[in-house]
């Protein structure tokens, strides 16, 4: 796709590209296809994964590490971006980890000191960065802030565990931050994206049968990181301006779904070798 000069003059800070299968990976050529300028950002930890670098000097951007449950990381970085841009238009926070999920640790016995830091690192992250962000003073007014979050938040996907607890938090900071920056025309949503496959989406046991299961009832298939990113760039261009504190399913229809034809067949077929 070629660029529409969506975000031309926007600045921002992009967290989460790991590697190329990463959706803020596909996020960050997106928003440099459409005139944007970001600093890329990601924990120190992914350092040594060292794939940052061939996205930093594909798109122009900086790479600033920062562990996203640090306060004292967090500020260094909107310092910086405030030197480097006199402020951020957008954020974006695609950061994702369950602890007790990765572990294989079931829902009733989870280890809390991994629930608490996969509920800091995947949720209390974005209230942190919009804080820091605001508290450095590098959040412009008119910015828009996008967090990429799951349906599990909603309805209980039973391996996806102390995650659906994370992004139900995830989703209630989007209101809550959402009232108090409205008024500077600052606006926070979170895109709900389809099962993707990423590092973070393989960790979770079962992945391959939530894909497939989602593949056949959303009409329009999975969205993949691509679109996925292309609807972000919808969410931080001004075209977007008025819509704020929204959970934004990004799905190919799947949340509206009941069952459909596709999955009938496939089911009927399973059970009737049981007979
Ligand atoms: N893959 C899916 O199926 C899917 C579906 C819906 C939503 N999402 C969400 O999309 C987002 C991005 O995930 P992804 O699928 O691209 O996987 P990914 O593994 O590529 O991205 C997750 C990122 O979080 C970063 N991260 C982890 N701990 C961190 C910390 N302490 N500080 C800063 N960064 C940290 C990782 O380094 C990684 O870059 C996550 O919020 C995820 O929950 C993913």
């Amino acid at each position: 796709m070629s660029g529409n000069g969506l975000l031309t003059g926007k600045k921002g800070v992009i967290f989460g590209a790991l590697n190329d299968s990463s959706i803020a990976w596909k996020i960050a050529e997106a928003v440099h296809r459409e005139g944007g300028q970001f600093i890329l950002s990601n924990a120190p930890v992914a350092k040594r994964l060292g794939g940052l670098d061939e996205l930093a000097d594909k798109t122009g951007a900086e790479i600033i590490w920062a562990d996203a449950t640090s306060a004292d990381d967090l500020d260094a970085l909107f310092e910086r971006a405030k030197e480097l841009y006199g402020g951020v238009d957008f954020i974006v926070h695609s950061i994702g980890m369950g602890l007790n999920v990765r572990k294989n640790r079931p829902y009733e016995d989870l280890n809390y000191e991994w629930y608490k830091k996969s509920l800091d690192i995947s949720a209390m992250s974005l209230h942190r960065a919009v804080h820091s962000a605001d508290g450095t003073g590098a959040l412009k007014d008119g910015a828009s802030i996008v967090a990429l979050t799951y349906i599990g938040a909603q309805r209980t996907f039973s391996k996806y565990s102390e995650m659906g607890d994370a992004k139900a938090l995830l989703e209630s900071i989007v209101r809550s931050y959402g009232y108090r920056l409205g008024k500077r025309g600052i606006r926070i949503n979170s895109i709900s994206q389809s099962p993707t496959i990423t590092t973070a989406g393989s960790g979770i046991a079962g992945f391959d049968a939530m894909f497939q299961f989602a593949e056949r009832i959303a009409p329009m298939g999975n969205a993949d990181a691509a679109s996925c990113a292309d609807y972000t760039v919808a969410m931080l261009s001004d075209l977007t301006r008025m819509v704020t504190m929204q959970n934004l399913f990004h799905d190919g229809g799947f949340s509206t779904m009941g069952i459909s034809d596709e999955l009938i067949a496939d089911l009927a077929e399973v059970y009737s070798k049981g007979e």
